[in-house]
């Protein structure tokens, strides 16, 4: 099935002449996505990796989630970025938010490295504690802070439990094929590696064992998601405006752009799709934010922040529009039953599933926002299933590519990600940086 655009609550805010005019700068970008001439062209291999995937790694990825289901109550995942977003925000949507809490016999899952706080650190130790553990450390360059210092911690943690040798069997790398000092650190302690392939940029790895492994241990079925991911590439690949709807939904959103909105707001009515949201911030932020341009990727839960945000999108500052995904078929319902007493005046509510009431939620809101001024882009999802979140993270993939090259810019660098690590480096008295970290420091204390 897969998502489908609808532009039906745009009416009034974007004409559909105004998207047709797009037609030839999509082609263009269809182009040079398809042909590699364009910006950032060393990073294209997602394109065709619903097809062209190593199905020799795809099965040692689905030994290996065996393995570490038979052996472990808990799997630390460290990374950060496109190393972890991904792999997170499949299990909320496929598992549950509640995963980790639920009757199961797969392991808990839990996410290190993404921050450098050390309550945190400390209080997922502590979870670790008479648990047996495995790891999955997930770095494309192998260098990067977060990830490292946390690998550095629980590395001691699980060679001081299981020794040198036990903990070889509990340790599983997914890196670059042969640079960075995770490939180096796999190579000299003999730990199962997985590959980031060169031509895929961190921020569009989920469908290598990036996100693969880490999925496939909480039980979904990795297959069906790259089957998903396949009829996504095969139906999206056509370069034709009027049929293509992951292209249609990057000429609107670029449409919208061009006219003043500055927020892209993504919505859902399905807390299982909030870390999909965050997934989905990280793609477009660091591909369209730089040159000074770009529209700010922001989410929402609702009806959750209705109650928040909510007043700010009916009546704030008119700088958004929203592209609310609408999962037509929740995983599960419940039957809201009669009271005989009707003490709390809900009886308009019952004899009907939840999801009823959602949906009216979904209706009311789309149309209050609407009519409050804010354009609102609907892509509909059938249902929740690994088929499905295959389609979608294809859908947005492309979507992303595409409008970065509408925008100008090469959606596939992420350059600004830097500076703060510079400044990090200096203060902390990384061998190098002795000249930023005088001059920082006299900024601090000035
Ligand atoms: O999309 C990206 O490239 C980044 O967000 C990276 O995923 C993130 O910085 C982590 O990098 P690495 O996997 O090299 O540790």
């Amino acid at each position: 099935m897969g998502m489908k655009y609808n532009g039906k609550y745009l009416k009034g805010f974007l004409g559909a002449h105004e998207i047709k005019a797009l037609e030839g700068q999509i082609k263009d970008a269809h182009e040079k996505l398809h042909n590699k001439t364009g910006l950032g062209n060393d990073f294209l291999g997602w394109v065709n990796l619903p097809t062209d995937y190593n199905k020799f790694e795809f099965e040692r990825i689905k030994r290996a989630a065996a393995r570490i289901q038979k052996n472990s109550q808990v799997l630390i995942v460290i990374g950060i970025g496109g190393s972890y977003l991904g792999a997170r925000a499949a299990i909320e949507l496929l598992r549950s938010p509640f995963y980790n809490n639920l009757k199961k016999d797969t392991p808990e899952i839990y996410f290190a490295g993404n921050n450098i706080n050390p309550t945190y650190l400390c209080e997922l130790l502590s979870i670790c504690e008479g648990k047996d553990i495995s790891l999955n450390v997930i770095s494309k360059s192998g260098t990067t802070t977060e990830p490292a210092l946390a690998f550095r911690i629980f590395r001691e943690l699980i060679e001081k439990k299981y020794g040198k040798e036990g903990a070889r069997e509990r340790i599983f790398c997914t890196t670059d094929a042969a640079r960075g000092t995770l490939k180096e650190l796999c190579n000299r302690e003999g730990y199962e590696t997985f590959v980031i392939p060169d031509d895929v940029g961190g921020r569009f790895s989920v469908l290598t064992a990036v996100g693969l492994l880490p999925i496939a241990v909480a039980g979904a079925d990795i297959e069906a998601i790259m089957n998903g991911a396949k009829a996504a590439q095969d139906e999206l690949s056509v370069c034709d405006l009027d049929r293509n709807d992951c292209y249609k939904y990057a000429a609107a959103r670029n449409c919208l752009y061009r006219k003043g909105k500055s927020m892209e707001l993504l919505v859902s009515f399905d807390p299982s799709f909030t870390m999909m949201s965050e997934w989905f911030k990280q793609l477009f932020g660091e591909s369209e934010g730089k040159d000074n341009k770009g529209l700010f990727p922001a989410s929402v839960t609702f009806s959750t922040d209705l109650h928040s945000l909510g007043q700010f999108v009916q009546e704030g500052s008119r700088l958004m529009f929203e592209t609310v995904v609408d999962i037509k078929k929740p995983k599960q319902d419940l039957f809201i039953n009669e009271d005989a007493e009707n003490f709390d005046g809900l009886n308009f509510l019952s004899n009907q599933n939840m999801s009823i009431v959602n949906r009216k939620a979904f209706e009311g809101t789309v149309l209050a926002h609407t009519g409050g001024g804010v354009p609102n882009i609907v892509l509909e999802v059938p249902e929740i299933n690994e088929h499905e979140f295959g389609y979608m993270v294809y859908f947005f993939e492309k979507a992303c590519a595409i409008s970065g090259y509408l925008l100008g810019v090469n959606p596939f660098d992420q350059p600004g990600v830097e500076s703060y690590k510079k400044n990090m480096f200096a203060l902390l008295g990384k061998p190098g940086y002795e000249s930023e970290k005088a001059a920082l420091e006299a900024q601090i204390n000035g």
